[in-house]
């Protein structure tokens, strides 16, 4: 059985990128791929994109969808082997997993990290116990150190974009009033690595990432001295991992500019805080990629299915 956990579930990246390209360019009627299967949403977070763009990959391909917002509408979870549950959580992901395999031939699940504890959050609990127990293909909506998805739509958008055969891009950390995850830099940098790109990761002294996840880089914390000579600039808010799941900086200066941007394209996930992250101008100017990174996620999910269905 295939999954889709993380970046490492893409076997070549050239030949999903061309994939995605040819279902961009000469779309064609896919609907057969899914027919008579059920996809299953399970959210444990909110999300804009994810959802939508999940949903209408899933009819591109003839699935029907089914959605939960198991956040706020389902049982709490046990994810521990063993517990006596005669307190807190009224299931146990076993059951729950193993249930909802009885209903759909697939499973999306979004899980973010808690970033109470660091170990806690990398054992990925909730993604990895729907693909232990649930008997059917999970597809990872962003967990706690990953957002494969994201990642697959970033690198079809710099493929697309790009008029260099070596582009240079820099990611780069931006101040934030929360505590966010790392699952989006966790991802972004471990599919760079497998681009054709010059990646820069710029971000003060304290923001090291996790090398056990990113695999080790050598950060560089002279912000305008990274962007020199970029190509893309990919600009994002997460929290500590040393100090894990703090908030150390508010440093405005850190935000992203025209004038910092200078030629470069500017893209980020979203949902973004504007004249926190980023600048007014930068988004809605013509250097900004962030609507087709949004589109690329339809393309994203819709190569994510078909690999699990075997059909890729
Ligand atoms: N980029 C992204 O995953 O967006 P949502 O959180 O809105 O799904």
């Amino acid at each position: 059985m295939k999954h889709f956990l993380s970046t490492e579930d893409i076997g070549s990246l050239p030949e999903w990128i061309a994939k995605g390209k040819e279902l961009t360019e000469n779309p064609k009627d896919l609907r057969s791929l899914g027919n008579g299967k059920t996809l299953c949403l399970l959210f444990f977070n909110n999300s804009l994109r994810t959802r939508l763009s999940t949903q209408k990959a899933a009819h591109l391909l003839g699935l029907e969808v089914i959605v939960m917002n198991f956040g706020s509408e389902g049982w709490n979870l046990e994810l521990t082997d063993g517990t006596v549950m005669e307190h807190g959580a009224a299931e146990h992901i076993r059951e729950a997993a193993a249930v909802v395999g009885v209903y759909a031939d697939l499973i999306g699940v979004r899980a973010f990290a808690g970033l109470k504890d660091r170990e806690t959050d990398k054992a990925e609990g909730i993604l990895n116990g729907f693909a232990a127990h649930s008997g059917i293909p999970v597809i990872n909506m962003e967990s706690a150190t990953g957002h494969p998805l994201q990642a697959l739509a970033d690198a079809l958008t710099i493929s697309g974009a790009t008029k260099k055969n070596r582009p240079k891009v820099v990611l780069s950390w931006a101040p934030h009033p929360k505590a966010l995850p790392q699952a989006v830099p966790n991802s972004f940098v471990k599919i760079m690595r497998r681009m054709p790109v010059d990646l820069v990761v710029t971000h003060p002294p304290g923001y090291e990432l996790d090398v056990d996840i990113t695999g080790a880089y050598t950060p560089v914390y002279d912000q305008r001295q990274a962007l020199e000579e970029a190509d893309f600039v990919y600009v994002k808010n997460w929290s500590s991992v040393t100090r894990y799941g703090e908030v150390l900086l508010r440093d405005s200066t850190w935000m992203m500019t025209s004038e910092k941007l200078g030629k470069a394209q500017f893209m980020h996930c979203l949902p973004v805080r504007r004249n926190v992250v980023v600048a007014d101008e930068v988004l809605d100017g013509h250097q900004s990629l962030v609507l087709r990174q949004a589109a690329n996620r339809t393309v994203a999910a819709q190569l994510a299915m078909m690999h699990v269905l075997g059909k890729s």
